[in-house]
């Protein structure tokens, strides 16, 4: 038996400013997004916007429904936009914030499990890393390299 150990590394900035112009400008598309949400259920707004490798920006919000189990998540919302858009240009950066509107949330929430794995799945499709910006109600953005660290040992077309 072998125990294998797997780590991995993400970066902290105290705040927006010290991000790129690029990211600033991002994180900021994410947080206008928080305002079209649509979580009368939940109360939790979450916002994204995802940089293409040509630049270009898509928007995203969660948009709840009275059934459940069809609530679509922010980020997905961005991706699928893009995807639907520009199919083959490549997403590079994903920045999602969240507002719970019944309490502050102070730290930066990382994508569900859902998500992890749409997101995986853009970065199998266009052989690419999408960098993930996170922020909350605190100042704080967390900067994670790829989505592979967020789900290791993650299921891929590769095994299809
Ligand atoms: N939600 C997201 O938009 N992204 C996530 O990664 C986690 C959850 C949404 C879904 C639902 O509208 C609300 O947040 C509460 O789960």
């Amino acid at each position: 038996m072998e125990i294998v150990k797997e780590s991995f590394e993400y970066r902290v900035y105290s705040s927006m400013d010290e991000l790129s112009h690029e990211d600033q400008e991002l994180m900021q598309i994410a947080i206008d997004q928080l305002d079209f949400a649509y979580a009368p259920y939940s109360k939790f707004h979450v916002g994204s916007a995802v940089r293409l490798e040509d630049k270009s920006i898509y928007k995203g919000s969660n948009q709840e429904n009275a059934s459940y189990p069809l609530c679509m998540c922010g980020e997905r919302v961005a991706l699928y936009s893009a995807a639907a858009d520009k199919p083959n240009i490549a997403p590079k950066s994903l920045a999602i914030t969240i507002k719970n509107i019944q309490m502050p949330i102070e730290k930066p929430v990382s994508p569900c499990g859902a998500c992890r794995q749409v997101i995986s799945e853009y970065e199998f499709r266009h052989h690419t890393r999408i960098r993930i910006l996170l922020k909350s109600d605190s100042p704080e953005v967390y900067e994670v390299d790829t989505v592979a660290d967020l789900l290791p040992l993650g299921f891929n077309g590769t095994f299809l």
